[in-house]
Formats: C-alpha cells, structure tokens, sequence
C-alpha cells in the first residue's frame, strides 16, 4: 500500500494506481494496489482505499462534515480514518465522509452520500441518490435501492432488502419537545424487506425477515416474519413458508 506525502497527486508512488485527469489525492491517503480512480476525484486526509478499489468520476473521500451556524446538531471533525475496502466500487459523484468504511465488494452506485462515521458491511449495495446520514450501521449483503432516506445511527442487519424511496426518521416532534431524544432511529432486523415508498417512524423495530408493504407508514414496530401494509401499517399475517425459504437471509 503507497501512501501520500503532498498535496497533488505526484505524491503517491504506485504503479498498479490508474486515474484519471484532475485527480487530487491529499496527504496522508492510502492506496493498495490496482486502484482505479477516474476523473476528478478527490480524496482529502485520512483515506485508506485497498486493493482492485474503483472510485468513479467526481468521487469525494474523506470529507469532513459542516453545518451551518445554527445547526441542532454542530458537527466536529473526525479523527477515524474512510476506508474503502477492497474490490469495492464507488459510483460517480459520490460523497464518502470522514471515518465512514465501506466493507469489501460493496457497490455504491452514483450520487450516494455516506455521512461520518458509517459502517457498511460486505457485498451491500446503495442505490443512486441515497443519502446514509452518520453513524448508521448497516450489514452485510444488504440491497437498499435509489432515493433512499436512512436517518442516523441507524442499524440495518445482514441481508435486509430497502425498496426505492424509503424514508426513515429520528426526531418525532421535529426539534418542538427538547425533553425527548431526538436521536431515535428505527432499527431494522437481519433479512426483513421494505416496500418501496414506506416511511419508517422514529424508534420502531422491523423484526427479522418481517415484510413492510409499499407505501407504509410504520408507526409501531412489525414483529418478525409477519406482513405489515397500509397507514398507518397493521399487520395482515405471517410471512409465507416458501418466501422465507427463499429469503436472501436464512434466520428462522
Ligand atoms: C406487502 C406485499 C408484499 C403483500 O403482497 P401479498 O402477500 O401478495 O399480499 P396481497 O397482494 O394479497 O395483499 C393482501 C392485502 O393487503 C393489501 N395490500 C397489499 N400491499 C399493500 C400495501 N403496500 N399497502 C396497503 N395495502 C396493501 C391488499 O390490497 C390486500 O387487501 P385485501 O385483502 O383487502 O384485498 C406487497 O403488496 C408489497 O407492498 N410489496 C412491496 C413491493 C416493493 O415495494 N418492491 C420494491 C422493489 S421493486
């Protein structure tokens, strides 16, 4: 692994390293062999990306995050390093923050945000536009799709399958009741499968391999293995014998 001394390019010595034009790689950044990092990208202190690693075009790493002036929540710079675990791709345009690490085969498709200090686990895939907001934990072998809202410190478990724009809270009364932790995120067991458009309420519980129809307003939480649809969801019945066989995640 060759790591950078200056703040241009010409200071990482690796000849496996392919990029593209543009590329600005800054002090202390990592790179393993047989990276390839194509136009524009940027990668600020603190990266470490391992081998066979594609980062597309316009790629951020390591960002540090900011808030305005009157944010609820004032941010402070993080010290962990971004890992990009190796074989993993990071789609263009991209935005990998500070202390946030990728697992190994992951695919992060174009337009993703990672926030600070999230951890994804092996072979999972984030679709286009999603915003994965800091300290999220999510699995392994995990499928969240495009336009996708997953709130902070969030936990996703192995498997776990997230439709197109779902949207998941943390602050009930929207800043209005102080005496309430407003850091209240829903937590979402190994193998369950979101419909596409459901929403997701502060603190509720999806259990394992539990079905939430598309659309979904969940306001308590779904006990595992049963079918939850409507606003706001009830649960309807047990999730079928064959499709928790066929279940990406075999937890019975
Ligand atoms: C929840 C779901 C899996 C249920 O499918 P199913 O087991 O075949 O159930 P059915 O279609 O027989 O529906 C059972 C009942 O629930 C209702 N229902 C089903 N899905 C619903 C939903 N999302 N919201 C509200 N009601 C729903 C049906 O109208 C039906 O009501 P009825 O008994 O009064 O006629 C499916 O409807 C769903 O929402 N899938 C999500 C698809 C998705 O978002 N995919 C993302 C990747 S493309």
């Amino acid at each position: 692994m060759a790591t950078s001394n200056s703040s241009t390019n010409k200071g990482i010595d690796n000849k496996s390293l392919t990029q593209g034009v543009g590329v600005v790689i800054s002090d202390d950044v990592e790179i393993g062999d047989n990276v390839v990092l194509g136009n524009y990208v940027v990668i600020h202190p603190g990266v470490t990306i391992e081998s066979g690693a594609m980062i597309q075009d316009f790629v951020v790493l390591g960002r540090q995050p900011k808030t305005g002036k009157k944010s609820t929540f004032p941010v402070k710079n993080i010290d962990a390093r971004t890992v990009i675990s190796r074989d993993s791709q990071i789609g263009t345009g991209s935005i990998i923050y500070r202390g946030a690490k990728i697992g190994r085969d992951c695919f992060i498709a174009d337009q993703v945000i990672i926030r600070e200090s999230t951890i994804v686990g092996e072979e999972t895939g984030i679709g286009p536009q999603t915003n994965i907001k800091d300290g999220a934990r999510i699995g392994k072998q995990v499928k969240i799709q495009d336009h996708c809202h997953i709130t902070e410190k969030m936990i996703i478990e192995d498997g776990s399958f997230i439709g197109p724009g779902v949207i998941t809270m943390s602050d009930k009364y929207m800043g209005r009741d102080k005496s309430i932790n407003m850091q209240n995120s829903p937590t979402i067991r190994a193998g369950a499968s979101i419909g596409g458009q459901a929403t997701l309420l502060p603190g509720v519980t999806i259990g394992q391999l539990a079905i939430v129809g598309a659309g979904s307003v969940v306001t308590k939480d779904v006990p595992a293995k049963k079918v939850a649809v409507g606003v706001p969801a009830k649960v309807i019945k047990d999730v079928s014998d064959k499709q928790l066989n066929d279940s990406s995640c075999q937890i019975h």
